[in-house]
């Protein structure tokens, strides 16, 4: 069987992230917005580093102005999903780029976002859920504007809050009460960390935001006491392979310290993060797993497991995912 028809769960994905190249140049066509020298020339997104990564992903937002402009992103988002086999995928959805953290405007792009998803369950059976992300290198106080939407809206669909940006800037007691503020609301909680900073990162973000699942977390590998108090607290890693080398933190996928985190007990997940931006899909990075670490069918199914086990969403919703994941594995 092909890696690409096994049934997947994916826990980590940007939703501006996810836009391909395509679709964003379109919209910028449509709306007269110059976005010369974003592109290299073959039509990928172009950036030479993790902080060119992060200009050239928030001018790409400046095309997505209206909540159809994110209607229209989350179909054609879930469709790439459900092409690489995913049928559960929680996505980070930003209100600093939907309305500017206005909370009226954050329930029409909201609902602009859960019509497509909507449509995408019938048509693709994918399900999706949100998690609201702020930024951290807007800083503390968007932070808590963010988290508002985020409490405000906390649901059946909206089911985590989370942060994500320059992990350089600022530390992450400094939103605290963001996460206080979602957690009051009944919001399940991630952060990244350990991606741009070290395993004290990591420990930070676990200490001072009380967060179950780490957003990366890949560089725990670097302190082994780290790494074994993530096993024993059954912390989950929703590990970014190849977002990781094509950001140059790995030189390649053999160096990847995925498979070490696994064998020490750690529970991690696999996804994409911004998969056209780094020229990824499920599908790729399943195979490109195999390839590096000689995962079988097995090995990847039980990964499944483990993400929906971590997965935000409500107990009935993961019954139901549960029953396909095991429908799929028959
Ligand atoms: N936002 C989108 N992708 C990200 C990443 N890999 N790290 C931090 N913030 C991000
Ligand atoms: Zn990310």
């Amino acid at each position: 069987m092909s890696l690409k028809d096994l049934a997947k769960v994916e826990l980590h994905l940007h939703l501006e992230g996810a836009a391909p190249p395509a679709f964003i140049r379109g919209l910028a066509r449509e709306k007269h917005i110059d976005l010369s020298g974003m592109f290299d020339a073959d039509g990928g997104y172009k950036f030479s580093d993790f902080w060119q990564f992060l200009k050239v992903y928030e001018a790409a937002t400046e095309t997505l102005k209206t909540p159809m402009d994110y209607h229209r992103l989350t179909l054609a988002v879930l469709e790439e999903s459900a092409a690489s086999g995913v049928i559960y995928s929680e996505t980070f959805l930003s209100p600093d780029f939907c309305g500017n953290r206005d909370l009226g405007a954050w329930r029409e792009y909201l609902q602009a976002i859960q019509e497509a998803a909507e449509i995408a369950q019938k048509t693709h059976g994918i399900t999706l859920r949100g998690i609201i992300t702020c930024i951290r290198h807007f800083g503390p106080e968007k932070a808590r504007q963010t988290a508002l939407c985020a409490a405000e809206t906390a649901g059946d669909f909206i089911t985590g809050f989370g942060i994500a940006g320059d992990e350089k800037i600022g530390k992450p007691k400094d939103f605290r009460w963001a996460f206080d503020a979602a957690r009051e609301a009944g919001l399940r909680l991630t952060a990244h960390a350990g991606e741009w900073g070290g395993p004290d990162s990591v420990r930070d973000a676990l200490h001072d935001l009380e967060v179950e699942r780490i957003g990366h977390g890949v560089r725990a590998i670097e302190d082994l006491a780290l790494v074994d108090e993530l096993a024993e607290k059954g912390i989950v890693l929703e590990v970014c392979p190849g977002s990781n080398i094509a950001l140059g933190l790995y030189p390649n996928w053999r160096a990847h310290p995925i498979s070490t985190l696994l064998q020490r007990g750690v529970k991690v997940t696999i996804s994409t993060d911004d998969p056209p931006f780094f020229h990824t899909t499920m599908a790729r990075e399943y195979d490109r797993l195999h390839d590096a670490f000689d995962w079988d069918a097995g090995q990847f199914r039980a990964i499944a497991r483990t993400s929906l086990d971590a997965a935000f969403c409500d107990a009935d919703t993961r019954a139901r995912i549960r029953k396909q994941l095991e429908a799929a594995d028959a």
